[in-house]
This record gives C-alpha cells, sequence and structure tokens, in this order.
C-alpha cells in the first residue's frame, strides 16, 4: 500500500491548502537583521560600561515580575529593555574585570559572535559526514588542546559543557576500561579531601556506590599527601577492594592547589590505575611560561579535564575532556546504531557521536576556534602569565599588611587570606571575617567569596577574567588594607576597653 492510500488527505488540506499559520518564525533577511541591528546597541552599551558595573549587582534588583512566557507576542525593543534591565543586572557580574570570585573568566564576546554563527548555520556536528569541515574545524580545536597537554597523536578528545559534564565522561571511560571486570561493588576511587563535588556525583551517575570514593587528606596547601595516597590502596588490596581510579586535581577550587601530579602518576602506573586530572580551572594554565613547570607532568596522566570557560576566557557552556588513549574514549561509547549507516574512524573523519552519549550537540569548536583564529595563541598565553603574576603580587602585598595573613598563597591564579590578630577566638575570627568579606563587597567595585580553609574562614581572591588587571587588584588590595587596618584598631580598642 502507498504511503497515499493510508492516509488519503482530507477535504482542505490538500498540498495547495495547508495553513500557513506560524510563518512568521520564518524571518526574512532583513528582519534578521534588523533583530542584530536593535540588538547592537543593548550590547554595545553593556560593553562600554563594563568598567563602571557593579561587580555583584544584587539578588533583589529589578521587577522580575513580567519574566514569564506569555502566549501574547512581544516586540523585540520592549523584549531588549526588560533583559538588560531587569535579567542580565542582576547577581554576580561575572563580566566586571572587578569580579574575583568563583572561577570567571569574563567571556570573550568574539566567542559569542562565533555562537551567532554557529546558530544561524544550524550544523549537526554528532557526525563527520552531517559537517564534515564543522567538525574538523572542531577536531583542531582539540588537537591544539591534547598538544598542549603534551598529550600523544593516538589521544583524543571532546568539547563539552563544562568541567562537570568531562569529569562524567572521564569517570565512565574509566570503568569502562575495565571491560567488565571492575566489580562496581568493591571498586575504589581515590580522591583528595579537595576533591570538586562533579567527580562525587560523576561517580555515582557512573554506577560507583557510595563508599567507592576513599578520600585521601591534603597537606596544608591543600594538595594529595601522595604518601597517604599509596598507603590507602596498599590497605584496600588486602582487604579485597579493587583500586580503579585515582583522580587528580589540577587547581583546587578553594586554594587553586595543583596536586603533586608526578608522584601520584607514578603510583598509577605501579598500581596500573587508571589517572584522571580534573584540571578545569589549571589546565590551560600550562600555555603559561611560569605555569608550565606546575603542569609538567599532565601528559602523565590517563585523561584531562579542562574548562575553556575558565582559564581560556569563554562563555559559559564551554569545557574539554582529553583521553591520552583515545581508542579507550571510542571504546567507552561506541554503540552500533543501525540508524546512523556507516560511521566514520579514520584519521580527520570522526563521529563526535562515537565519543561520547551526546549526539546533537552545539557547534562548539567555532567559539574557541574564532578567537584563537583572530589573535593566534599569543595574547591568551600573556594573560595567562599576567593573571599568575597579579596574583602573586597580591599574595606580596598582602602579606605586608600586618592585620593578614595568608592562609593559602597562590599555585596559580587564587589565594586565600583572611583578617587576624593575636587574642582572637576562632568564632571572633570568622566573624570579623565575614564581615570584612561583606563590607568589600558591598562597594561593589571588586567581588570576593568567602571560604573554609582547613576549619579556617578566609577570604579567596581568584585573578582569572581576561578584563582583570593591576588596577583591579590593586583596588582590592587597597580596600582591603584599609578595612583591615579599621577592624585592628577596633579590636585593639575593644581589647583595651
Ligand atoms: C576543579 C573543578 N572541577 C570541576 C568543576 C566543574 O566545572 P563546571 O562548572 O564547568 O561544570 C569546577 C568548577 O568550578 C572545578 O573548580
Amino acid at each position: 500500500m502507498k504511503p497515499s492510500d493510508q492516509n488519503p488527505p482530507q477535504a482542505g488540506t490538500t498540498p495547495g491548502s495547508l495553513p500557513q499559520q506560524g510563518s512568521e518564525l520564518e524571518l526574512s533577511t532583513i528582519q534578521v537583521k534588523q533583530i542584530i541591528h536593535d540588538t547592537i546597541p543593548y550590547l554595545e552599551q553593556f560593553l562600554s560600561s563594563i568598567n563602571e558595573q557593579d561587580s555583584c549587582q544584587g539578588v533583589d534588583s529589578g521587577d522580575r515580575s513580567g519574566l514569564a512566557v506569555s502566549h501574547a507576542p512581544a516586540d523585540i525593543n520592549s523584549t531588549l529593555d526588560q533583559l538588560f534591565s531587569t535579567v542580565v543586572p542582576s547577581g554576580y557580574n561575572t563580566t566586571s574585570p572587578g569580579f574575583m570570585g568563583f572561577f570567571g573568566g569574563g567571556g570573550l564576546p568574539q566567542a559569542a559572535i562565533a555562537d551567532l554563527i554557529a546558530g544561524v548555520v544550524n550544523r549537526f556536528t554528532g557526525r563527520w559526514a552531517s559537517a564534515p569541515s564543522a567538525v574538523e574545524l572542531e577536531l583542531s580545536v582539540i588537537r591544539w588542546i591534547t598538544q598542549m597537554a603534551g598529550y600523544p597523536a593516538t589521544a583524543m578528545g571532546l568539547l563539552t559543557s563544562g568541567g562537570s559534564q568531562s569529569n562524567l565522561i572521564a569517570l565512565f571511560t574509566a570503568r569502562e576500561s575495565y571491560a567488565g571486570k571492575l566489580d562496581m561493588g568493591k571498586a575504589r576511587i581515590y580522591v583528595s579531601d579537595q576533591v570538586h563535588f562533579s567527580i562525587r556525583i560523576a561517580a555515582k551517575m557512573c554506577g560507583f556506590p557510595p563508599h567507592a570514593i576513599r578520600e585521601v587528606e591534603t597537606c596544608a596547601l591543600g594538595t594529595m599527601q601522595s604518601s597517604q595516597l599509596h598507603q590507602f590502596i596498599d590497605e584496600d588490596k588486602k582487604k579485597g577492594w579493587q583500586p580503579a581510579c585515582i583522580v587528580a586535581t589540577a587547581g583546587t577550587f578553594i586554594t587553586g592547589a595543583v596536586d603533586d601530579i608526578g608522584a601520584i602518576a607514578a603510583i598509577a602506573q605501579q598500581e596500573q590505575l587508571w589517572l584522571h586530572l580534573d584540571a578545569a580551572y589549571g589546565g590551560f594554565f600550562n600555555l603559561a611560561e611560569s605555569g608550565k613547570p606546575i603542569l609538567a607532568a599532565m601528559s602523565e596522566c590517563d585523561s584531562i579535564t579542562l574548562d575553556p570557560h575558565k582559564s581560556l576566557f569563554m562563555p559559559y557552556g564551554t569545557g574539554a575532556l582529553l583521553v591520552k588513549d583515545g581508542a579507550k574514549l571510542k571504546h567507552a561509547h561506541d554503540i552500533d546504531a543501525d540508524f546512523y549507516g556507516p560511521l566514520q574512524d579514520q584519521g580527520e573523519r570522526v563521529d563526535f557521536c562515537s565519543y561520547t552519549f551526546e549526539q546533537s550537540r552545539p557547534w562548539r569548536g567555532l567559539r574557541i576556534w574564532l578567537p584563537l583564529k583572530l589573535h593566534g595563541v599569543a595574547p591568551f598565553q600573556a594573560m595567562l602569565e599576567e593573571k599568575l603574576q597579579l596574583a602573586r603580587y597580591a599574595a606580596r602585598h598582602l602579606a605586608g599588611i600586618a592585620a593578614i595573613e595568608l592562609l593559602a598563597p597562590p599555585t596559580l591564579s587564587v589565594l586565600v587570606f583572611r583578617f587576624y590578630q593575636p587574642g582572637l577566638s576562632h568564632q571572633q575570627l570568622t566573624s570579623l571575617n565575614k564581615r570584612l568579606l561583606e563590607t568589600i563587597n558591598s562597594r561593589n567595585a571588586v567581588f570576593l567569596m568567602g571560604t573554609q580553609v582547613k576549619g579556617n574562614f578566609g577570604i579567596r581572591l581568584c585573578v582569572l577574567s581576561f578584563r582583570t588587571h593591576l588596577s583591579h587588584v590593586q583596588t582590592a588590595l587597597d580596600e582591603i588594607e584599609r578595612l583591615a587596618v579599621e577592624l585592628r584598631d577596633e579590636s585593639s580598642m575593644q581589647a583595651g576597653a
């Protein structure tokens, strides 16, 4: 039976008379140009005022009552007005040069232009055959990152949505590399007590029970104690556990500490364990002259998470995962899906859908490729070196302030400090430091965050945005010094009273 016999056309629905409703979704090129044209002044105003914008814009700013999706259409200008008056200036201003909280790379607008192009041309990059050039362009970005990490040509990688997705794919690949020989009830994953929580979530999603995670203590600087790691592995083996994977960190969230990758890699090699390096924050510092020695051993790891949306200054939603033996990444994800037809497996003809669980995926490669194409690598190297030097400068400056104690000096571009006066209790120090942080942030020139280092409340300063330079760091330091002196005088008076 022909399809037309199965579903005979109803009266009034012959092809010529199909309703045209909804066709307003198909903009003419003139209309597309007009929307872009209307949007540009808002972006211009936003970008040109970045230096004056608050680095944290408050959670209560603006009226959010009109944000619900409505059934009635709205015009672009009133919508842009609403977006830029209510939605954008709300919460952490991660584009501000004064934003020194979390890991904010700033978000290069060049990458956003790439997103506009990628969205408009809407290529499907899950398979080579569907967009060969787009896939090979993305692959060239991955190759550049694998070379930067010192990986061999057999390595493979993926651009992901961020560190959490990369960590998930890495742990899954590690698990699958045991080819069914791992008893999930007895498996062990070794992490430091500073491991990012995305690793715990990833382990859970990969089916490892909670007791699979064995936490190794860190030393004062926040790096994994490799001697204890070795001891735990020995103990576990004797008790019948199955050591499977070690997760080292290159740039912990709290202090930016980098584990002794070389020492941990030697243990992993001796014990034949998968070694994953969570270098979401720290990995790209390998591009900077003074970052290289710190990350020299990263090529010894089996897999590496890196976040271009952190230390390559890309907008959020740009992660990367590298696997040294690319075949293992493929083996973990390769499922024979007939409907795809023959998949590629030759040189640059790569089907990303064979390397990840993501099928339809955005063309992430373009947002990294375009800024690199426009500027070359050198400005990225210089920027990263600048961030390292700024953090070291900040640490020296803070160390010179009498009432300030460095809780964690910078390994890369994060440091943690606190106001300290002898004689004050733990509780008094915590509440004074919380006050110090609140006061600094309330001025809105810079945004720092509170954290805990070995049980002490500290203030974390992270220099990472491509927009953050000496003047912005100096503003933070001057503010910290002035407030620390005020706090010191106040606490001395109270002690004397
Ligand atoms: C060390 C580390 N790993 C993983 C992540 C998670 O990355 P994402 O937020 O890109 O998912 C972070 C986030 O800050 C991190 O610091």
